[in-house]
Formats: C-alpha cells, structure tokens, sequence
C-alpha cells in the first residue's frame, strides 16, 4: 500500500469548476494541484508527478486534446491516467479524445458520486503501475550492486546501455523501443549472478566447465527475470546477447535476423565495451584498435553488419567531439 497521499492535477480554465472539483478531492483525502491553461498544465504534470489528471477539453491556447496528446507520447507521463471533462456530447469528441490516449470521460455538469467512482478506479490502475516499476526497478538496482562488486565490471552495464540506446536511436527506432533497449543493457549480465565468482575472476583461459558456466549467463538471465511480466519483451534481448549473426552463438545458434534486434544491439556494444575495458586477463584495447576489428569483420560474421556501420560513425562522432 502506499503511504503518501495521491495527487490529482486539475487543469480547467474555469475557476468555479476548479474549485467544485478541489472541493470534492479534498474531502476524499487527496492532494490537488491545479492550473489553470494547458501550457502550465503541461509543465506541472511532467514537474509535479500526479498519479491522475483530470483535464478540461475547451481551453484557449493547448487544448485539451493536444495536452492529452501531448502527455500520452511523453516517456515520463504517459503512465498518468486522464479523465476529460466536457460539456461536448457529440460522439465524435470523444473519438478524438481516446484518440489523444485519454482513459476516461466525464461530462459537465458532473455528478459528485460518478466523478469519486471514475477517479478511484483509475488510481487503482495507477498504483498497480506503480508497483509494477518498483519491481523493475529493483531488479535494476541489483544488477548495477551486483557489477560494483567487481572492479572490472564496474559500470560496464550502464555504458553498454547508453551506446545500445544510440544504436537504436540512429537506425531510428520508436523512444519506447530505445528505453526497452537501454533496460536489457543494464540486464543483459544479469545471470552471472549465477555464475562462480571464481570463474568470472580469472586470469587464464577458461577450461571447458569454466566456459560452459560462464555462457550459461544469458539464460540464467532470462530465467531470473521472468517472473515479471513488465520485462518480458526484454527477456529475449538478454537470453540472445551472445548469438552470434553467423549462427555459431549462444545459446540456441541463432542466426542472421533470427536473432532479436535489441540483441543484435546489445551484442555490439557488449563486446565495444567489452574491448575496450580492462579485464583480469588482459589490459583495455585502444577504441581504433577495437573498431578495425568491427570494420574487418566480413558480411557473415559476429554481428549485423548495418548496426555495425551506424554503430562505427557513432563511436567516431563521440571521438571526434
Ligand atoms: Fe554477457
């Protein structure tokens, strides 16, 4: 359950509407915010962080409509549940306001008990939600506790999620789909949770159990993450990172486009990162060094050949700066 008091922004340029509504929130027990123009409607609902919106339709200036819109393509807002409020009856208003991605209507004047029933359904969802993202972030913060441990996997996963989101963002994909990827990147490791420590540690070639147990990690990794639903369209970028495009990968041989984009991603700058850091055996590559290997590789190779184009010019671009 949750312990802090839910806050619920109103945005209506009517004050007499504003104030009935404060009225009736306040009563229930919730905080209210308030404005009154969609243009600082917006801004409070990306600052302020309200678990739901209730949002007047007519408003000079953003409408109602385009804040709903506008709200629903934001990575930080788009979980808020918004109820429209209108006096438009027409059946083609609220075409277009399910259109913007609003979850709920109600129609002015409003009802008192049918406004309370609206708002506490969808707080519920909202809660729910919010539960859910505790859980992923959980699982977040114990794959980066678990590679502070060690020195040289220190800060590995972010960098390796931070170049994997460039690469999906220069070969243009959706920011929805640039924030799974950057999710799987700090996840991909995850299974060496359940890899020895020993093993991970040393120093030598690794004998054939050794390496058995290490490549194991991508579906130890899947394994541990699915129980939660939220990841499971990341859990195939985690158990496919070490496929190889030639299909001699890890572990079932995928091969070519077979393999899930986000972990065609991933592999490349797993193994960038991977190059050109320093491990128990052996000291960091120079980044040149580590990109003639990417540029050497022929068609059929280790990785998708036009991630590795886009990935090149990003990895010069950030030299070059
Ligand atoms: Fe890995």
């Amino acid at each position: 359950m949750h312990n802090r008091r839910q806050r619920i922004l109103v945005i209506d340029d009517n004050i007499t509407n504003v104030e009935l509504l404060e009225a009736y929130l306040c009563a229930a027990d919730y905080e209210v915010i308030t404005a009154y123009n969609g243009h600082s409607g917006l801004e409070m609902a990306i600052t302020e962080a309200p678990d739901l919106l209730l949002l007047d339709i007519m408003m000079p200036g953003l409408d109602g409509y385009q804040v709903c819109t506008q709200l629903k393509n934001n990575e930080k807002t788009r979980f808020i549940p918004i109820i429209m409020i209108t006096a438009l009856t027409e059946i083609e208003d609220k075409i277009k306001g399910l259109n913007a991605g609003a979850d709920d209507f109600l129609s002015k004047p409003f009802n008192k008990h049918e406004l309370m029933a609206r708002v506490r359904s969808l707080l519920r969802i909202k809660s729910l939600h919010d539960d859910l993202d505790s859980s992923e972030d959980i699982i977040l913060t114990l794959a980066l506790a678990l590679e502070a441990k060690d020195p040289y996997t220190k800060g590995h996963s972010e960098r390796v999620a931070a170049l994997a989101t460039d690469l999906a963002k220069a070969v243009g994909l959706s920011d929805r789909a640039q924030d799974r990827i950057h999710k799987a990147g700090i996840l991909h490791d995850i299974g060496k949770i359940g890899v020895s420590g020993k093993v991970l540690s040393k120093k030598g070639a690794l004998q054939g159990d050794e390496y058995e147990d290490v490549i194991a990690h991508p579906s130890i990794g899947a394994t541990i993450c699915q129980p939660l639903k939220s990841l499971s369209d990341i859990i195939p970028m985690i158990k496919h990172h070490h496929e190889r495009y030639d299909g001699n990968g890890k572990p079932d041989g995928l091969m070519g486009e077979e393999i899930p984009l986000g972990a065609r991603i991933i592999s490349i700058a797993d193994t960038y990162d991977a190059m050109t850091s320093t491990r128990p055996y052996r000291k960091a590559m120079q980044k040149e060094m580590a990109l003639s290997i990417f540029e050497s590789e022929t068609n059929n190779g280790q990785w998708d050949q036009e991630l590795v184009k886009h990935f090149i010019k990003i990895i010069a671009k950030q030299t070059s700066s």
